[in-house]
């Protein structure tokens, strides 16, 4: 035998080949290289059809033992770093089953009866997203309670709202940090959506026609904790509608870390100093002493970039793409394994980093006291003893502007002053003029009341569990 005949017989797939697999291309079309990560899933899956193959008669009880015997050594192997991964075995499961195959003998070579590599790759990926949606959900259950924790200490913080960046209202640290704990909750409620679409096992569809043998797709099913089998077999291996799900759950995930990143990061600032983030989750520079730098708001900002780059090629990938399988769909890992990472890293820093925010009070006051953000609660005064609220804001637009002039705040105005705009204006308007006056009066479901933080966070605690 030729050295090429001899190359093409080494592919599980060589017997209609007649000469070797270029080696540029080998190296090209290979994904061991990345999907070895898959491992675990990938002898999981194998299990749990092989069981199956033995309780439909197609396998002997011996040759599933060995089979099991088998695979569980070559986890170990992997597991203890003993493997020898090979390019020339193209992928995770040729490499997996090819030292089946040299541990047991010809009875490796049965492990692949009525199962194709394309629904392998499907419920393999299945299996791995799975638990890694179970991990990601973990971690952001522990940021929302660190957020809990936070908002509950400060729930009588007073700060500065802002909309369009400028002071707009007084409000609570602790509500703003509950806004926070809000975006979190709808990703947490659409990564349990994304899971229970993805639970579906595609196993038995074969390469894409379904198979001769009588399967019992239910009981694999079953042994792998999927919800049910699949009920389509050509939709089944190409489908790769729950990578999307997941990279677009992933992104807004990933938006809303930005959002926060960018919070703390102004925050952090000599010109806001809201807030002190611990030295450990800062660097300094390398020119200027003096600097502390919030890097890890900064690189969670700036990691939201590639997983939504990830979203985008998922949705290129399939864009056209014909049944059945396609080798296009290799191409589904690399994104998706990054996205992963990506979240759980920056999960896990925000997780770790929530809890060790302390606020500088005093300046958060000094800068709610500074932006005339009680402006809306004089307006509302005046309102209560009968001025029309349009009639109302122009008043208060007046006074604001006086007190610019004069460089004063509105509860820094004296009675006389205030009377200038409006005879209606008596002593008791220094009580809606305070900060806390005005927090406590936005007192219903949703408020930034103490009270309603306060609130909100039971509920909230009850909700997570
Ligand atoms: N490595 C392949 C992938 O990730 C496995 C499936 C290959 N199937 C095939 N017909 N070539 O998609």
């Amino acid at each position: 035998m030729s050295k090429q005949q001899e190359d093409t017989k080494n592919k599980s797939w060589g017997g209609r080949f007649s000469e070797a697999t270029d080696a540029f291309v080998e190296a090209f079309t290979a994904s061991v290289t990345f999907d070895k990560r898959l491992y675990r899933h990938d002898i999981q899956g194998s299990l749990a059809h092989a069981q199956m193959l033995e309780k439909v008669g197609v396998l002997t009880k011996d040759e599933f033992l060995q089979i099991q015997q088998g695979l569980k050594q070559v986890q170990q192997e992997i597991e203890a770093g003993q493997f020898n991964w090979s390019i020339d075995l193209e992928d995770v499961h040729m490499n997996v089953e090819s030292r089946l195959t040299a541990l047991i003998g010809s009875t490796g070579k049965k492990l692949h009866t009525g199962r194709s590599r394309n629904d392998q790759v499907a419920t393999d990926m299945r299996l791995f997203l799975r638990d890694e949606i179970d991990l990601i959900a973990k971690e952001i259950r522990r940021l929302q309670l660190g957020l809990l924790d936070l908002a509950e200490h400060e729930a009588e913080t007073i700060m500065p709202g802002f909309t369009h960046l400028q002071t707009a209202q007084p409000v609570t640290f602790g509500h703003h940090l509950m806004a926070w704990f809000e975006m979190l909750e709808r990703d947490y409620g659409r990564l349990q959506d994304c899971r229970k679409r993805l639970n579906v096992m595609p196993l038995g569809a074969a390469a894409l026609a379904g198979t001769t043998y009588p399967i019992d797709r239910a009981y694999t099913a079953q042994l792998l904790g999927f919800d049910n089998p699949s009920t389509n077999s050509l939709d089944s291996v190409s489908d790769r509608d729950f990578g999307i799900e997941f990279c677009a759950v992933g992104s807004l995930i990933m938006t809303h870390l930005s959002r926060f990143s960018e919070e703390l990061v102004l925050w952090t600032s000599a010109q806001f100093n809201f807030i002190n983030l611990p030295d450990r989750f800062c660097t300094g520079s390398s020119i200027m002493p003096q600097k502390k730098n919030p890097d890890v708001p900064e690189l969670v900002r700036g990691k939201t970039g590639r997983v939504n780059g990830h979203l985008i090629a998922l949705l290129t990938l399939m864009k056209s793409q014909p049944l059945a399988y396609n080798k296009d769909n290799q191409e589904d890992k690399e994104p998706l394994f990054d996205t992963i990472d990506t979240l759980k890293g920056c999960l896990r820093a925000y997780a770790d980093m929530v809890p060790a925010i302390t606020p500088n009070k005093e300046q958060m006051r000094e800068a709610a006291m500074r932006g005339y953000s009680t402006a809306t609660d004089l307006a509302d005064y005046a309102v209560r003893k009968g001025v029309p609220f349009r009639d109302a804001h122009e008043i208060v637009g007046k006074a604001v502007a006086y007190g610019i002039s004069q460089n004063k705040d509105l509860s820094e105005l004296s009675l006389e002053e205030l009377q200038q705009f409006s005879s209606i204006i008596e002593q008791d308007v220094f009580d809606v003029l305070t900060l806390e006056g005005s927090v406590n009066a936005r007192n219903h479901l949703g408020g930034t009341a103490p009270n309603q933080v306060k609130l909100a966070i039971k509920t909230a605690r009850h909700l997570i569990g």
